[in-house]
């Protein structure tokens, strides 16, 4: 047997139409939806996620706005930056761009940002609002997980769903939006013991470790569903996810692939979350 490819990339593209669409519509009643992403720093991997992201939201129809700051930026300047950010009306979603300088405390930063723009679902009361069953923004690359499964019609009331990678941005809001749709949830961690023994359990295995081939095709159960998050640069170029996709290919029963998976699914759902942060302030 070998598996369906699940192509993330034609349901982003899909997702991305609807988010146009819905731009449209704001815009027929003057809102211009927008996204403010902040980089701190020069890392080079960030400066792609950030281009990307900019350029997926001009597609969409709604404005995007790139703030860099040097690395050596204090805490106090991005604090007040967010602040000012919070209060400007034309800013729907804010994204500050992780990970950030040693000097500055992560959590701090994600806190100072308004729940209500938090349009990346990190911020500890829409963690909370997640684990609670009443999401307001969810995680982007779970909530892209989610709305794959949707598509390929994958029952999850029952299923034992099994997550390698405990994450607060992808693990942890990944196993909540499973227990919320009916799936018998298990986490694994870094210190779980023997691993396979946990994967092969699963009809939806769900990988995001940044280790590329922690979950090879003798841990995954027969036709089951196997999700990679992973994107791993290889020393001699090209991408490779947390799965050996060869020989999970020919076990299970639908994967995604490396790239043209999750990744573009991740950005999509940025886009559906700011589109929702613009729609519920032009309600309100
Ligand atoms: N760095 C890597 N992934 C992400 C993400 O989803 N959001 C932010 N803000 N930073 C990231």
């Amino acid at each position: 047997m070998s598996a369906r490819i699940i192509d993330g990339k034609a349901l982003a593209q899909r997702v991305r139409e609807d988010v146009r669409e819905r731009a449209v519509a704001l815009k027929a009643k003057g809102i211009v939806p927008g996204l403010t992403v902040v980089l701190v720093g020069e890392n080079p991997a960030s400066q792609v996620y950030v281009r990307n992201k900019a350029a997926a939201c001009e597609q969409a129809g709604m404005r995007s706005r790139v703030i860099g700051l040097g690395a050596d930026t204090p805490e106090e300047e991005l604090l007040d930056l967010i602040g000012t950010l919070n209060d400007d009306p034309q800013v729907h979603g804010i994204l500050v761009q992780l990970p950030l300088p040693g000097h500055i405390d992560t959590g701090l930063v994600i806190e100072t940002i308004s729940a209500a723009k938090d349009v990346d679902g990190f911020h500890i009361s829409n963690a909370g609002l997640l684990m609670t069953g009443r999401p307001l923004f969810r995680p982007c690359t779970p909530y892209g997980i989610m709305k794959m499964l949707e598509s390929e019609d994958i029952p999850l009331r029952g299923a034992e769903a099994v997550i390698v990678g405990a994450s607060n941005i992808v693990g942890k809001p990944m196993a909540m939006l499973l227990l919320a749709a009916g799936a018998t949830v298990t986490l694994c961690n870094s210190k779980t013991q023997d691993l396979g023994a946990q994967t092969r359990r699963a009809d939806v295995l769900v990988v995001a470790t940044g280790r590329p081939g922690i979950v090879n095709g003798s841990m995954i159960k027969p036709g089951s569903v196997v999700i990679d998050v992973g994107i791993n640069r290889l020393p001699e170029g090209g991408l490779v996810g947390d799965v050996d996709f060869k020989s999970a290919h020919a076990v299970a029963g639908a994967i995604t692939p490396v790239p043209g998976g999750v990744g573009p699914m991740t950005i999509a759902m940025l886009l559906v979350n700011t589109i929702e942060a613009a729609e519920r302030g032009a309600a309100s």
